[in-house]
């Protein structure tokens, strides 16, 4: 249950929502200078923990963000904000930013971290009647940055583009996009990884992405079930003429995608290979393999 007024980790103090505050001067809020990551927990045990503290240190590693923490505090940080919460179904984002300027013409190097930890009830990137029937994708017309820019690997608090790709999609009526590289291979959409299945072979792309924990799950379950799983480069044509497309992320495991800019994929969503890996990826969930439990 969501609690009207959830209890937060801000700086060093457990407290509620409604008297949580950081600084409009914050360098997260002013230039979205700041790196975060979700996890989730299902039936109170959280799914690879590790995985996606070894992601946020990446981040905040490549960032020069670290305030200075091993894993573990992170994580018993995490784990109490969920306990406090009284929450076995969550959503868990950690976020550290570079907090307020201590000086006028603020000197990146010279900061005192922000970091906050929420946890909300779990959360479904789509409702049931959508997760259902499969999504209708568009591609859409802004790129992601190239890694000379800003490599998409930082899973960082600039999300502008991300907001952009998703309002094009919504207000186009579709009800999420993909967006492609510069060199127009598709990428991945606003807040997951895609696959495409041609001939029981199961293909994602290579790079150009986040390393999503979901998508190295279901790369590893396609090939555990017997399945060709291939990294590669591939463009919009790959997805129209694939037999089955779904997307993944943390928000809900596998999610079927049913059209694509127009083109309906070959198989009705959800198609077998969807449905197979989605069955084995909460199978692996409920075992508590890779699990942190958050009550004792
Ligand atoms: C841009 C982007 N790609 C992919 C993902 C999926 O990553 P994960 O499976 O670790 O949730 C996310 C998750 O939020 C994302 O924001």
């Amino acid at each position: 249950m969501m609690s009207d007024d959830p209890i937060l980790y801000v700086n060093g103090d457990y407290v509620p929502l409604s008297s949580a505050a950081i600084s409009p001067l914050d360098q997260g809020f002013l230039l979205g200078d700041g790196v975060f990551d979700v996890v989730s927990a299902w039936k109170g045990v959280i799914f690879k923990l590790d995985e996606h503290i070894e992601r946020f240190f990446d981040s905040m590693l490549a960032a020069c963000l670290d305030p200075g923490w091993t894993a573990e505090q992170w994580k018993d940080i995490i784990i109490e904000t969920t306990r406090r919460n009284e929450l076995r179904d969550a959503t868990i984002r950690f976020i550290v930013t570079r907090g307020v300027p201590k000086e006028v013409v603020a000197d990146p190097r010279n900061f005192d971290a922000t970091v906050i930890v929420w946890a909300a009830p779990y959360i479904f990137l789509a409702d049931e009647a959508t997760r259902d029937q499969g999504i209708r994708l568009m591609i859409s017309s802004t790129r992601g940055f190239p890694a000379d820019s800003l490599d998409p690997r930082y899973k960082c608090l600039d999300r502008l583009h991300s907001q952009l790709v998703r309002l094009e999609a919504l207000s186009a009526g579709y009800d999420d996009a993909i967006w492609l590289d510069h060199a127009g291979n598709v990428s991945e959409s606003a807040a997951s990884n895609i696959f495409a299945v041609k001939n029981d072979i199961v293909y994602t792309p290579a790079g150009g992405i986040l390393r999503g924990v979901t998508r190295q799950t279901f790369i590893d379950l396609a090939r555990a079930a017997g399945f060709k799983c291939e990294e590669v480069t591939m463009t919009p044509f790959d997805l129209y003429t694939a037999d089955e497309v779904f997307t993944t992320s943390t928000a809900g495991g596998a999610l079927a995608v049913r059209e694509i800019a127009g083109r309906q994929i070959r198989r009705a969503a959800p198609g077998p290979v969807t449905v197979r890996l989605n069955e084995d990826y909460w199978a692996l969930r409920e075992s508590g393999a890779n699990g942190t439990p958050i009550y004792d």
